[in-house]
Parts: C-alpha cells; structure tokens; sequence
C-alpha cells in the first residue's frame, strides 16, 4: 500500500484524492439570488443527503483560488434560501456553461449564459431549473465553514428541503424512475458518469449471519 501524510501534503494534492476516490458524485445545481437581487446558478459534487426528518440536505463548496466565498455561498448566507436541482443528461453542457474555472465575476447571471428556463419556486425566491427532473427548494439550516479564507478551504451548506417538484413521468408510485431522471455524476478530471450499469441486491437479515 501507498501511505500518504494528508496533513503534511498540499492540499492540491488532498483535492486529487478528493475527486478521485470519492466517486461517483451527484451534482447539486444550486439556483440563487443575492440580497440586491442578482440570480446565480452554479454546480457542485460535493452533495449528499442527510436525513429524512427533518429533510436535510448537504452541499460542500471549496472557496475560491483568491480565498474569498463563491457567490452561491454569500448569497445563501445573505437571504437564507437556495434550490437544488438534479443535472439529467440532457442538461450537460448549458450546467457546464455555469460554472468555469476561473469562476465569473458575482454580476454575470448565469441564467442568461446557460439559456436555462427559470420556473419561479413556492416557498423561496430562487427560480428552479424548468429542464431539471428534480428540483428542491431549500431553507438553510447552517453554514459551517472549515479552514482559514483562503484557496483549498470550505465549507457545507446544509439546507431543508421544504418543497420537492418532480417531473410526473419521473415519479411513479411513490418512486424515483432512474432510467427517466437519467442523472449525470461527477468523476475526476474531465470525467462523467451515467448510472445505467446497476445491479441488484436484497439487504440481508442478521439471522443470516448469526447462525
Ligand atoms: C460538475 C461540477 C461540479 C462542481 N463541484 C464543485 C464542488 O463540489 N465544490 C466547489 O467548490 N466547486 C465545484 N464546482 C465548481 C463551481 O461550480 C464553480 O466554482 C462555480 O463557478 C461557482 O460559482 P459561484 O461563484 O457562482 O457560486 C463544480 C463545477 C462543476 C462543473
């Protein structure tokens, strides 16, 4: 085995093994808007469910390379609010436009870049992503922010999913269709996955293996 010292390596290093070992990744589309009222799309890997009661929701973003916070997260620590949509296939490349590295200026409204269809929410002021399957509108829980402010740091947004809008064919009797949500998940590098390779196994029982 390879032994790495990942407190005493960069944290560039730390970020390959990161997004190399941690795969695949849901992406969280994130839908904002800052207090003065500028929309923000952008994408993040860094997404996982938390628990079901509440419904809590987790997404990580890093900071920026000059230390500062992406826009998603000041405005998210601004007006409490976001919307997480699911990226499916056909969604790639206008997710993609959102969020380049370096990242856009906080004016540029990626909506407008992206082409994507803005459909207003219930309960929050973030627009939801029309051509998204899934889309969740969340109230923020907490920010935990880990790190000094610079590059290499971040932090977890945790938000409650107060409203869930499913696409009627995606949604059948209490389920989420995977052939129909068809989501993209992030790999590392340039690297995407599709999740059509599945196989099945039922959970097993202790008496099983307490014979
Ligand atoms: C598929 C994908 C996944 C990404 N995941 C993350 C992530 O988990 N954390 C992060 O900090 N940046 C991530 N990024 C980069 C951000 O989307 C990018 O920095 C974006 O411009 C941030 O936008 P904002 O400043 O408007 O919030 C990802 C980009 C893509 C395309």
């Amino acid at each position: 085995m390879i032994d790495l010292n990942t407190q005493t390596q960069s944290w560039t290093d730390n970020y390959k093994l990161l997004v190399g070992t941690i795969v695949p990744r849901p992406i969280a589309f994130v839908s904002t808007v800052s207090a003065e009222g500028v929309r923000n799309l952008a994408a993040f890997s860094f997404f996982n469910g938390v628990c079901p009661k509440p419904f809590i929701v987790s997404f990580a973003p890093m900071r920026r390379m000059d230390g500062g916070k992406k826009d998603t997260v000041r405005n998210i620590e601004e007006t409490g609010e976001f919307v997480i949509n699911v990226v499916s296939e056909e969604m790639a490349k206008p997710m993609n436009s959102t969020s380049p590295t370096p990242e856009f200026d906080p004016d540029v409204d990626e909506w407008v870049v992206s082409g994507l269809t803005p459909e207003p929410s219930t309960l929050v002021t973030p627009s939801r992503v029309a051509e998204s399957p899934v889309q969740m509108e969340c109230k923020l829980v907490q920010v935990i922010d880990f790190g000094p402010a610079e590059a290499g740091a971040g932090s977890i947004v945790l938000g409650e999913v107060v409203r869930m809008h499913l696409r009627e064919d995606v949604y059948q009797n209490g389920h989420v269709d995977p052939d129909l949500l068809r989501p993209i998940a992030r790999m590392a590098g340039n690297d995407y996955a599709r999740v059509t390779d599945r196989f099945q196994m039922a959970r097993s029982k202790p008496e099983e293996w307490l014979k």
